[in-house]
């Protein structure tokens, strides 16, 4: 195997930016992608599994089946050392050090709770050939619990006591569009270990500190605790992102209902330290594959636990943001004139988030099926995203200019915020649409700029003036 490097015995390997490490990252999806090109770009030998052989095919070479930021660069620049290598045999990841546990965990169809099905099936998978030292790492999102279940269902699968499978749970927090550098940069790394204390956990600490050896000498901060606390970090992580936002968004609902603006308000309360900035973006909300998926799956656990009233707020951050959408749609309504049948609308943006070709769960997508299912014609405009989109969500029309998605509109809805956008000169398209309104669905636009071009400026949370 190219670039395979044969392996030290352990556990003579410790912590040291020097050593480097022979890993293997099983899915090669968002996550195992981004970490895979990332561990090779530290120095380490990396091999890479799918199960999708055309996935597998590609990234070998050298083609991504997502778009994210600097991706392309590293992992042409990680093939190019020989160290990073992909397979779709699981039987050539046996020789690795650590394993990575990528997988999806996508909710489950009709139902609330996350579907645990690939990360089952690569524990069974990965169990017949791991080595008795080797280290098997879960990044993937799970509920809590999951990591001891799995840990014993590697140790069935590879005939031995679950005590003898070495397993860490460490969580991801990648934000797509910066992926690469929560990877290398995150804000914390958290590991999970069986029993905190023990020489065995230490062990597995002290080889896992091997791998992230460069962005702990950086100083990047390093928790160890228990697999159940582990696991809720990245759910209580993400449910907290994700109430922040429907927060500014229920704000939001009071300045349309009182008159106030949003933005202003945001602004003024993200002074206080204590609350910050970040995250009080008020729009239409947040989407992805994510935020909305993990704060149901964690609702279905904590019922599961029997501690659902703990978690009952989150029914209503998922409400706000859902509402959100279903406002959007009433405002680009009544910007037609009290009807959208026979209206013709234009979107920008179909990727849940800019510096993303991903629509899984975009609040722009269901506003624009919204709007067509109200008898809209609809004309959507993505810098990124259309691709994926003319093939997973056909129905409205995908046109490659924001020129094309204008042309003739009763209104422009402004509903993801690529900087493409934001530097739009509105006095560029007056002539092509019909009315001349745009509602800001991020609240990212200049409205004097638009103003001043002849728009009618609106957006969610605002004055309308
Ligand atoms: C999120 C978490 O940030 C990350 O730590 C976790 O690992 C995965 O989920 P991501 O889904 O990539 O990452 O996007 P993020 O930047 O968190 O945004 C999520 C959604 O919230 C997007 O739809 C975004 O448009 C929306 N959002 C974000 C807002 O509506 N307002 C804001 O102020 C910020």
């Amino acid at each position: 195997m190219p670039g395979w490097a044969a392996s030290a015995a352990f556990p003579s390997r410790r912590y040291s930016a020097e050593v480097t490490q022979t890993i293997s990252v099983i899915g090669t999806g968002y996550l195992g992608a981004v970490h895979a090109v990332c561990m090779a770009h530290l120095g380490h030998a990396v091999i890479a599994y799918d199960v999708d052989e055309t996935k597998v095919t590609a990234l070998a070479n050298g083609r991504t089946p997502l778009y994210e930021p600097g991706l392309d660069e590293l992992l042409a620049s990680s093939l190019a050392t020989g160290r990073l290598t992909f397979t779709s045999n699981l039987a050539d990841v046996a020789d690795a050090d650590v394993h990575f546990i990528c997988v999806g965990t996508p909710q489950a169809p009709g139902e609330n709770r996350a579907d645990l099905t690939y990360v089952y099936a690569a524990a069974d998978a990965l169990g017949p050939h791991l080595r008795e030292d080797a280290l098997v790492v879960g990044k993937s999102t799970v509920p809590v619990a999951t990591a001891e279940r799995l840990r014993r269902r590697i140790a069935t699968a590879a005939g031995r006591p679950a005590s003898q499978v070495r397993l860490v749970w460490n969580p991801e927090f990648l934000r797509e569009g910066f992926a690469i550098e929560d990877t290398l940069t995150p804000d914390r790394f958290v590991y999970g270990v069986a029993e905190p204390g023990t020489p065995e956990a230490e062990a597995d600490v002290a080889l896992l500190d091997a791998v992230y050896a460069k962005s702990l000498a950086d100083g990047t901060p390093r928790l160890v605790m228990d697999y159940p606390s582990a696991e809720l970090v990245k759910v209580a992580a993400n449910a907290f992102l994700a109430t922040k936002i429907s927060f500014i968004n229920a704000m939001s609902e009071v300045c349309e209902a009182a008159g106030g603006d949003v933005v202003a308000l945001a602004e003024a309360i993200g002074h206080d330290d204590r609350i910050g900035h970040k995250f009080l973006g008020a729009g239409v909300g947040f989407g992805g594959g994510c935020l909305p998926k993990d704060i149901r799956a964690f609702m279905a656990r904590a019922g599961e636990l029997g501690a659902d009233q703990a978690l009952t707020f989150l029914r209503e951050v998922d409400a706000i943001n859902l509402r959100r959408r279903a406002r959007m749609v009433d405002l680009a309504r009544e910007a037609c004139g009290g009807t959208l049948h026979g209206r013709t609308v234009a979107v920008l943006g179909a990727a849940f988030k800019p510096n993303s070709d991903d629509i899984r769960d975009s609040p722009a997508l269901d506003i624009a099926e919204m709007i067509q299912a109200a008898g809209a014609s609809v004309r959507v405009h993505d810098p990124r995203a259309l691709h994926v989109a003319r093939v997973q969500r056909p129905g409205p029309d995908y046109v490659d200019t924001v020129q094309e998605a204008v042309a003739g509109a009763h209104v422009v809805l402004h509903l993801t915020e690529w900087q493409e956008y934001r530097d739009l000169d509105p006095s560029t398209l007056t002539t092509s649409v019909t009315t001349p309104v745009i509602i800001d669905g991020r609240n990212k636009l200049d409205p004097a700029r638009w103003r001043e071009a002849g728009w009618t400026y609106r957006a969610l949370g605002r004055p309308h003036i």
